[in-house]
């Protein structure tokens, strides 16, 4: 037994160890950053961007607020989005070879600390949900004096396209969340369905999405066996998907709605996809969950490709054939239910884990669903991390990945 002054002496000089010598401590903490429902985004019967403010009592609740942890991550900007679009446009007159030298204006900010595990788990459940009644909230488009009760962007057959925007109270970082694929195969359908059924063809097929003679392909540029006109598609998806562009305006509206914040984006597969595209876009801090692959639809979109874009994170596990992009063939459940979600190849950082290995999954597209990945990957301590001493698997490249490898581009 100590004597109790020198227990006493011992037990402070430990509780001053860790802020004394720990070199960590010492650097300054990033701050928790809470989040709460602001805004509902859609999309209006004339394609044009939409909000709804949530009404202060939903705002309130303990399901609409969601506590994150940050750190600090590199990226890259452009200095202004005509700059951008002008670039844009000037690739695809004349090719991708005058991307290279775009002025990208690099930048140290804060984004969502990927390798916690609660806050990937808070960010799932902001892609999902935050299901608010819309009944009640009137809807507007900014800049013009025009509000409709109707709640549009809800009702059946409407444009495939909305969301929620979150922010901290003092407004100074702002997350706008996708909503992913409302897809049939998963069950429900709902109402933005089709669209999005279209979308998903144009962006994530190798050939309009021509999987065998029997498909209606979305575009036409086929070209008999396994030969596909490349400008076609490249065409097919500027002029048809109004994905990528809708999603410009919104990121656009929003940073109108909020320009001294930091924003942030995020969603959930189809939504993720749109949300890497944009955080390629603007150099926002992304994180996406079981996205298909969007790296060839960056290419086909001549987005010019900042010098890196490790600040767009991909989470997904192994058993998903839609975001390992092994959803393909004819009698995949994804053609089955007239998908031809062929592309497998994601950009920046990709967090896998392998639900296949570690929980014997099987691989089957209902593993793909959000509320699957919240409550059976991300709600728990994933083992084979922990082992090594991480909560969440390692982040990494996809190195080597090879995308179409079966079809050829060219001008036929
Ligand atoms: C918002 O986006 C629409 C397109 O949907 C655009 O016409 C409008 O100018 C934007 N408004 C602002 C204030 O950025
Ligand atoms: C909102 O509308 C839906 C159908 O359009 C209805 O079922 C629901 O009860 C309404 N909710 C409220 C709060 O009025
Ligand atoms: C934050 O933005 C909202 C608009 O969505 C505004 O009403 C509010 O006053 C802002 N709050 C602060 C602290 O700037
Ligand atoms: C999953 O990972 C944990 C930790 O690495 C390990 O103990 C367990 O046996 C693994 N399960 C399977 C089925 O491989």
């Amino acid at each position: 037994m100590l004597p109790a002054a020198l227990t006493s002496l011992l037990v402070s000089l430990l509780s001053l160890l860790p802020d004394s010598l720990n070199v960590e401590a010492v650097s300054p903490l990033l701050p928790t950053l809470s989040f709460e429902l602001r805004h509902l985004h859609a999309v209006s019967p004339g394609a044009h961007v939409v909000f709804a403010d949530v009404p202060q009592q939903a705002v309130i609740l303990e399901e609409n607020s969601h506590a994150l942890q940050t750190r600090t991550i590199r990226t890259y900007k452009p200095p202004s989005f005509a700059l951008y679009a002008q670039a844009r446009a000037q690739s695809m007159r004349f090719g991708q070879s005058l991307l290279q030298d775009f002025p990208w204006e690099e930048e140290e900010i804060t984004g969502p600390d990927v390798e916690d595990r609660v806050t990937l788990l808070e960010l799932g459940k902001m892609s999902n949900n935050a299901y608010v009644e819309s009944n009640d909230t009137a809807w507007y488009e900014l800049g013009e004096e025009w509000t409709v009760s109707y709640p549009f962007g809800w009702e059946p057959d409407a444009d495939g396209f909305r969301g929620h925007v979150f922010a901290t109270p003092d407004n100074s970082t702002v997350v706008l969340a996708l909503k992913g694929t409302s897809s049939g195969l998963l069950g429900g359908g709902g109402p933005t369905a089709k669209k999005d059924k279209l979308n998903d063809n144009l962006l994530f097929s190798c050939c309009c999405a021509r999987v065998d003679w029997t498909w209606t392909t979305v575009c036409g540029c086929y070209r008999g066996g396994w030969k596909c006109n490349a400008d076609c598609v490249e065409e097919a998806l500027i002029e048809d998907s109004l994905f990528y562009p809708i999603g410009i305006n919104l990121y656009n509206n929003l940073t109108y709605m909020y320009p001294s914040s930091d924003i942030w984006v995020i969603g959930h597969s189809l939504g993720g996809a749109l949300a890497s595209l944009l955080g390629a876009t603007f150099g926002a801090p992304v994180v996406a969950f079981e996205a298909p692959g969007e790296k060839m639809a960056a290419g086909r979109l001549h987005l010019p490709s900042p010098p890196s874009t490790q600040h767009i994170t991909h989470v997904y596990h192994t058993a998903d054939p839609i975001a390992m992009g092994t959803c393909n063939g004819v009698l995949s459940s994804c053609a089955l239910a007239g998908y031809a979600m062929e592309s497998r190849c994601h950009l920046g950082l990709s967090i896998v884990y392998d639900t296949v290995s570690n929980l014997s999954w099987s691989v089957d597209v209902r593993t793909h669903g959000i509320v699957n990945v919240i409550e059976k990957v991300l709600s728990i301590p994933w083992l084979p991390a922990v082992e090594e001493g991480r909560e969440v698997p390692e982040a990494h490249e996809e190195e080597d990945c090879v995308e179409c490898y079966s079809w050829e581009y060219g001008d036929f």
